[in-house]
């Protein structure tokens, strides 16, 4: 019995002393990756650089070709063979015009001064007014602000504009010299506070240089319709 409890107490003191084992300090604490925060994603990496033109990825769109420089387009034609145009400052002329239009089933085209006139311009009472200075210079071409129109099609135009120093306004020398008026009948007209059309049909023809010209008339601002159209048909 002795000898039975020595073998139990022999055994037990063995166990104790395994057990005693297991329990030994651990060794010294490695760093682990728990105990720091994980650096993010921008800390791990930098971010992608941005694709420079070099890097640029081969699908990448190319860039863009700079539109090529195109005139820019032509009204159409409207399929019409008659064409008025007018130069008119305070309406008169224009009133005329229109008429003209309306009864030849015509265009209309409006030459407009790129810069227009005032009323002291008009001033023909002084002598360094803008009118007064460029009716005293025949060589003067002021410059044209209305787009320009193509005259294909047309085989009559009607010139009008008004009287200013007994002629022409250069504005319109500017107009004739734009154009080709080959293959067209080409007809002035003007209004004016009582002269006549004197030399300004003749000049406007010469200056053109081209298309057949015939005399123009000039009228009152009250022409009716009639009295233009007895011109008209004196014409043809
Ligand atoms: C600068 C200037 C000069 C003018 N010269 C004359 C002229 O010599 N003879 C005339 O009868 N009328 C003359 N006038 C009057 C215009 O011919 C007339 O008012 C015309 O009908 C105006 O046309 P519009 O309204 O279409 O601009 C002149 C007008 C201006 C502004």
């Amino acid at each position: 019995m002795k000898g039975t409890l020595c073998i139990l107490l022999a055994a037990t003191v063995m166990c104790c002393l395994a057990a005693c084992g297991s329990t030994q300090p651990a060794p010294a604490a490695q760093p682990q990756q728990t105990q720091t925060p994980a650096p993010t994603q921008t800390e791990q990496t930098p971010p992608p650089a941005e694709p420079s033109p070099q890097t640029a990825p081969e699908t990448s769109a190319p860039p863009a070709e700079p539109a090529p420089e195109t005139p820019a387009p032509l009204p159409e034609t409207s399929g019409k063979e008659v064409l008025v145009v007018v130069f008119s400052v305070t309406g008169t002329t224009k009133g005329v015009a229109d008429k003209i239009a309306a009864l030849e089933d015509a265009d209309l085209y409006e030459i407009r001064a790129a810069q227009e006139y005032t009323s002291a311009d008009l001033s023909w009472h002084d002598s360094k007014s803008r009118t007064t200075l460029e009716q005293n210079d025949k060589a003067l071409r002021p410059e044209i602000g209305s787009d320009p129109i193509s005259l294909e099609g047309y085989t009559t135009v009607y010139i009008g504009y008004p009287i200013w120093w007994g002629e022409e306004p250069r504005i319109m020398d500017t107009f004739v010299e734009s154009y080709d008026f080959d293959g067209i009948t080409v007809i002035p007209f003007c209004t004016s506070g009582s002269s006549g059309i004197g030399r300004s049909g003749k000049n406007l023809a010469e200056n053109a240089g081209s298309g057949t010209w015939l005399d123009g008339k000039r009228f009152g601002a009250g022409v009716s319709e009639t009295e233009l159209q007895s011109w008209i048909d004196s014409l043809k």
